[in-house]
């Protein structure tokens, strides 16, 4: 399969230097592009800035705001067989950024936001025989809050995780995972990010 993976944060500007981002560390996306590529898929890795250093045979397309991973998902998704949309997609950006840096000369500085388009709600509405694969992080009613979206998005199949009690879906440690299906199937996993990943590239190729 042609296989489009987005990770990271994106960075929404306030200013030429101060930014609204996320505490994503890209660190899945980029164990799902490993994952992929040992498998011998063809893997365009779409990321937002991380420290990571990409994998040996990706296409990598580094982005930074979240209009510009629409974009390169935009450029990619018609040739692709499979979307992973892994990211973590700034919500919001700042309505008006200021061309200048913003002296700190007002007590209060209010910021407003717009909300950014939804990169993967877009795509499933041009779905075609593509597999979809969103992520879901929660506090409370992670399973129906997932299962919400994978309908509302036209997913395939949603990675979702907890963000309540001692679960710590970020960065590389083992956490608890729920994995769920277009039909409903639930499954329940406890593992680090690379074990995570060669679950959902089996998962994307069993559906393919
Ligand atoms: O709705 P929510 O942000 O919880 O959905 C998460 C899923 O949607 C993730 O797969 C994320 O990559 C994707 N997303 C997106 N564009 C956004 C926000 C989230 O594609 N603006």
């Amino acid at each position: 399969m042609r296989i489009l993976i987005t990770a990271g944060p994106t960075r929404e500007f306030i200013d030429p230097v101060r930014f609204i981002s996320n505490s994503s560390t890209g660190f899945l996306g980029y164990e799902l592009a490993k994952a992929a590529l040992r498998r011998g898929h063809k893997v365009t890795l779409i990321s937002g800035p991380t420290p990571l250093t990409p994998p040996k045979g990706v296409k990598f397309v580094p982005v930074i705001t979240a209009l510009e991973m629409r974009a390169a998902v935009n450029r990619f998704y018609p040739s692709s067989d499979c979307l992973i949309m892994s990211a973590a997609v700034a919500d919001y950006r700042p309505a008006a950024p200021v061309g200048k840096k913003i002296k700190k000369t007002k007590e209060i500085l209010t910021v407003r936001l717009k909300k950014n388009p939804d990169i993967l709600l877009e795509a499933g509405k041009k779905k075609g025989k593509r597999i979809l694969v969103g992520f879901a992080l929660e506090t409370e009613n992670l399973i129906a809050n997932a299962k919400e979206k994978l309908r509302r998005k036209n997913l395939d199949f949603i990675v979702a995780a907890s963000l309540r009690g001692k679960n710590n879906p970020f960065g590389d440690k083992k956490s608890h995972f729920v994995i769920i299906s277009r039909e409903g199937k639930v499954k329940k996993v406890v593992c680090d990010k690379r074990k995570l990943s060669n679950i959902i590239i089996d998962n994307a190729e069993s559906i393919h």
